[in-house]
């Protein structure tokens, strides 16, 4: 059976994730990708702080990223660490290397996205990045393989889990907006700097990146018109309630006549239609096309093993065309 290497760079809670389910579930692995993927090295700036986990005898820590991106026999790196900057360089060195890349990086994605992807598609690479948007939700290969033939018309979706958890609370529990804030960062649902969650930011970057694949352009954080949820007191919810409507954060993708609109907004959404039941921290999408009507797909946004499902299934993949000699045919989803 051909061995894989792989690299995982970080090893917070997502590639903490990645890394038991990779243990816990490598025979299954194995059984269905009839290669063994072996993690070699994981990236980390200080091993001393994980000294609490067991590495499998193949793997180490190293502390100089040239130990992964100068390294041939590393064939995959698995980015895990987010930010736009250092992360960048690293991705970009790998698929510079001719190494595949998985990453769950939504900000890298949402600005360099269209970018990343062309230096894949050139270096004849996979760039995987499932675990970007909607953490355990199997949003973009649905989009980009199970709902490739159609023409996607509307993409409608509650893409953050912390400002669904804080309407939820207000709505049902009638409590304040700052008190149920606290309450999600308490839970870490929240982004470090919650702003980018309350104020809509990071669902705007998940619309960015699947709004470019759903239509096929480039589309990026910036195009997209975003208004949080600060201003949404109690009073508001109560209205809404009296006339048969939950107030949801959208992320609203639509073809219209005059081109694409590309919003975030708090929406009145009647309780009869399917995303006003999605409660707490989960999140949904619900995708129209010409020939599904449509599709919702629901789960958890977030999340150790969650997220950890989708880097492991694109590793899975990635692994597979490694195996076959069947890298970079994925192109970019616009033209
Ligand atoms: N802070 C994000 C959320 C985490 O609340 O949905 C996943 O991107």
């Amino acid at each position: 059976m051909t061995t894989i290497k792989i690299a995982l760079l970080g090893f917070g809670t997502v590639a903490q994730g990645t890394f038991n389910l990779l243990q816990d579930n490598a025979e299954l692995i194995r059984n269905r990708t009839g290669v063994n993927v072996e993690i070699s090295k994981i990236f980390v700036r200080n091993p001393n702080k994980y000294s609490h986990i067991t590495l499998p005898e193949t793997a180490q820590y190293v502390t100089d990223i040239d130990e992964v991106l100068k390294d041939d026999s590393i064939q995959m790196v698995v980015e895990l660490m987010g930010g736009t900057t250092f992360a960048k360089d690293c991705v970009e060195g790998a698929l510079k290397a001719k190494k595949n890349v998985v990453t769950a990086n939504k900000d890298l994605l949402a600005e360099s996205g269209p970018y990343l992807l062309d230096l894949a598609s050139k270096n004849g690479v996979d760039l995987r990045f499932e675990a970007s948007v909607l953490g355990g939700i199997p949003i973009i290969r649905t989009l980009y393989e199970s709902l490739a033939g159609n023409r996607i018309t509307e993409l409608i979706g509650i893409m953050n889990g912390t400002t669904n958890f804080i309407l939820t609370k207000m709505s049902e529990e009638g409590l304040s907006y700052q008190d149920v804030l606290k309450e999600a960062q308490d839970l870490g649902y929240a982004e470090a700097d919650p702003t980018a969650d309350v104020e809509g930011l990071d669902a705007a970057r998940k619309l960015a990146i699947l709004a470019s694949i759903s239509f096929n352009r480039r589309i990026f954080f910036e195009d997209v018109s975003v208004e949080g949820i600060t201003s949404i007191d109690t009073e508001d919810i109560k209205f809404g309630k009296e006339f048969g409507y939950n107030i949801k954060l959208l992320g609203i993708a639509k073809e219209t006549s005059q081109g694409l609109s590309l919003n975030v907004y708090p929406a009145f959404i009647p309780t009869t239609h399917p995303l006003a039941s999605v409660r707490g921290s989960y999140n949904a999408i619900y995708v129209k096309g010409n020939g599904i009507d449509d599709v919702m797909l629901y789960g958890r946004g977030a999340g150790s093993l969650p997220t950890g499902s989708s880097v492991v299934s694109d590793i899975m993949e990635v692994a597979k065309n490694v195996s076959y000699n069947e890298t970079g045919r994925l192109k970019p989803f616009y033209y």
